[in-house]
């Protein structure tokens, strides 16, 4: 990764503070770009009470910030939930997952008002599926999912060696063209042994905040 996608993912993750009002609990998604969040939030200009987070990893890095973690099932529902995506377009549907972390993402995503997503303007696509998508799966589940996959047109590849923080596995499909995100994802939710597919479409980003070169651009 160069220093300058570093440099754009830097500008929408400070851009995405605008959206977080002091003294609210703020749900914190996983990735790079969402590590230049939290190192935004500790500087504490916009002083949040708390966060929900959706990674043990990020969890550490919002700890280590003095920045108090929640549960979920404490605080009911989120004014806001910050995180970034592998893919998106410009109808805000996104591909998730990269780093494994995508049912807790699903999840806090869907407990919150509002989803600003955060990426660098390199993963703004036309279509999905160049970027392999993620979908976590049950253990023994692995074989049979990954044939239903393969039934949909897709070549699924076991992320071998990583293990979810739900003590799942991943398997990565690649070479899906995705015209219908709406309708794979609810199809690929609908297999068996399938936790999670890193397809957020249903319930894609409302916010898009895309740093460039130059700034940020917001869809
Ligand atoms: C984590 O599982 C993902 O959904 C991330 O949000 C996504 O991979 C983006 O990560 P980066 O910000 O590191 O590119």
């Amino acid at each position: 990764m160069t220093s300058d996608s570093n440099a754009r993912k830097r500008r929408a993750a400070e851009a995405a503070l605008a959206y977080v009002r002091a003294g609210t609990i703020v749900g914190v998604g996983t990735g790079s770009t969402v590590n230049f969040f939290i190192d935004a939030l500790a500087r504490g200009t916009v002083r949040v009470s708390g966060a929900v987070s959706s990674s043990n990893a990020s969890t550490a890095r919002l700890r280590a910030a003095g920045i108090e973690v929640l549960d979920l099932n404490e605080v009911g529902s989120l004014e806001v939930y910050v995180d970034g995506a592998d893919e998106a377009t410009r109808a805000r549907h996104l591909i998730k997952g990269g780093g494994a972390a995508l049912t807790r993402e699903k999840i806090v995503a869907a407990a919150s008002k509002q989803f600003v997503c955060i990426i660098d303007d390199a993963k703004l696509v036309t279509t999905l599926g160049r970027f392999p998508l993620p979908v976590e799966v049950i253990p023994m589940a692995r074989r049979y999912v990954s044939s239903r996959l393969e039934a949909l047109g897709g070549r699924p590849v076991w992320r071998q060696g990583v293990v979810t923080d739900n003590g799942n596995e991943i398997l990565d499909v690649h070479g899906l063209s995705i015209t219908d995100p709406v309708g794979l994802e609810r199809e690929i939710n609908q297999i068996v042994g399938v936790v999670t597919v890193g397809l957020f479409a249903a319930r894609g980003a409302d916010v898009l905040v895309i740093g460039t070169d130059k700034g940020v651009d917001t869809l």
